[in-house]
């Protein structure tokens, strides 16, 4: 039989086939208190401004909240042949209060309605997200206060550098989460205007106030033209990208968390509750949790790949391609959850092996700067100059298989006769660290203060 919503037509109901690949109520129910929210700013419009009688609109809203309360209840018999959860609402709201219930669709339509379903949830969303990065600062933040002295590593092509402190390098993801954060926001606000009532694509007949509805839901002001407002779905691929980078920097810390507790590095040792075991090797200790974020940060970019090309060839206005848009944008939003939320459990948890951090960090030769900054600094050589000096000092140390600081004075005067004992007491990894005082540098009052910066900004919630 013919649809019941827009059969009148048609002599005949659609296939199987077709009712399968239109449907959208599978993964678009998640919209339901969206659309609710729509559907009840826009009734009490449509009787502010005369469109249908007040009575009309009291029983619209009473249906519709009545609906809310049965899908919440999990009661609500979602229908496959209506297609869509706006046509699902709609339906079983005209089955619950009859007549009135066919008036809310006047002055609008489907394609409105979808696209601010969507910027709303999508505004929820990029809220709860945004909440969860603030929780993972204020972890971060923390470690980073209690190991703003902790000597480690620092890389440069994973080959050791020069010493910083295990705070310091928390505290880069910290600033990254900031950036993230600060992406989201900006999405956010241009996301933030409404699209109801633009209808099918040209706008309406009716004297709607457009102001209305879009304050009722929330937002700063109504979109500006009617063909833009149903085929944009910028505020999707604007929150995809954001979620992109998000997930790539949770991707690069989840990658260093994998490297630290490997038994050649361990610097780090996860905690029972976000490590796994092996079936077969009793030992293993594996960071499962770190791995599957790493490896939602492709999903979460094959979201925003996805949705671009969807999108990209699409001429105005509504197509339905652009039904495809939800899932990725849910698939994603699971995801960064989900990631953000181990990353939380892994970071408050883990425990760090300073001593394995420490030897490390005097390792490689990682003071070799301080040396060179030495003769610039004492004996007025040119970097470059010193430069070379050091790399011959570093080859003679490597020679005899010991570290620089295990040099003789004799030996180190034979490559530059001006050097003085006073050159030893640069090339601790404690004095290589406390040197590094300009604005941003690794050394621990620094990361103490930017730590604590943040806590202050992040407050305790
Ligand atoms: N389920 C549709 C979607 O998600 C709603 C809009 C349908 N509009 C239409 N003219 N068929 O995009």
């Amino acid at each position: 039989k013919a649809n019941a919503q827009w059969g009148g037509r048609f002599a005949g109901g659609p296939a199987a086939i077709m009712q399968d690949i239109n449907a959208s109520i599978g993964f678009d129910k998640a919209l339901w208190r969206q659309d609710i929210a729509g559907s009840k700013a826009h009734a009490a419009m449509l009787a502010k401004t005369g469109i249908i009688p007040a009575a009309d609109a009291a029983a619209i809203t009473e249906g519709l909240e009545q609906i809310g309360s049965e899908i919440a209840a999990g009661t609500f018999e979602f229908s496959t042949a209506l297609e869509d959860i706006h046509m699902n609402i709609e339906a079983r709201l005209s089955d619950r209060i009859g007549e009135a219930g066919k008036r809310l669709h006047t002055a609008r339509s489907r394609n409105d309605q979808v696209a601010t379903d969507f910027r709303l949830w999508v505004r929820d969303a990029m809220d709860g997200l945004d909440q969860q990065a603030a929780s993972l600062q204020r972890a971060l933040a923390r470690r980073a206060l209690e190991h703003a002295a902790t000597p480690m590593p620092g890389f440069t092509h994973l080959q050791t550098a020069q010493p910083v402190t295990f705070g310091h390098h928390l505290m880069a993801y910290v600033e990254m989460l900031a950036r993230d954060r600060g992406r989201l926001a900006d999405a956010r606000r241009r996301l933030n205007e409404s699209p109801l009532g633009s209808a099918a694509l040209a706008g309406t007949s009716f004297p709607i106030d457009r102001d209305m509805t879009a304050h009722a839901l929330g937002f700063d002001r109504p979109t500006a033209n009617s063909l833009d407002a149903v085929s944009d779905r910028d505020f999707a691929l604007e929150y995809l990208s954001a979620l992109s980078i998000m997930a790539m920097h949770l991707s690069r810390l989840a990658e260093e968390i994998v490297i630290w507790c490997s038994a050649p590095f361990s610097f780090i040792r996860l905690s029972d509750a976000f490590t796994t075991g092996s079936s077969i090797m009793p030992q293993k200790r594996n960071p499962d949790a770190a791995e599957l974020v790493r490896a939602k940060g492709g999903r979460i970019t094959g979201a925003l790949v996805g949705l671009l090309t969807v999108m990209k060839g699409l001429p105005l206005a509504y197509a339905k391609d652009m039904q495809e848009d939800k899932e990725p944008v849910f698939a994603a939003t699971d995801a960064a959850s989900l990631s953000l939320a181990a990353m939380d459990g892994m970071i408050r948890d883990l425990s760090v092996n300073t001593q394995q951090m420490r030897a490390y960090a005097g390792s490689g030769f990682s003071t070799a700067t301080d040396l060179a900054d030495w003769l610039v600094r004492v004996l007025k050589v040119p970097f470059r100059t010193a430069h070379h000096v050091t790399g011959r000092l570093v080859g003679k140390a490597e020679a005899k298989g010991v570290d620089l600081a295990d040099l003789t004075l004799e030996e180190m005067q034979a490559e530059e006769a001006g050097i003085t004992a006073d050159i030893f007491s640069v090339l601790t990894v404690d004095s290589s660290i406390a040197s590094r005082t300009s604005y941003g540098g690794t050394a621990a009052d620094n990361v103490r203060a930017q730590a604590t910066r943040w806590l202050d900004t992040l407050g305790t919630a």
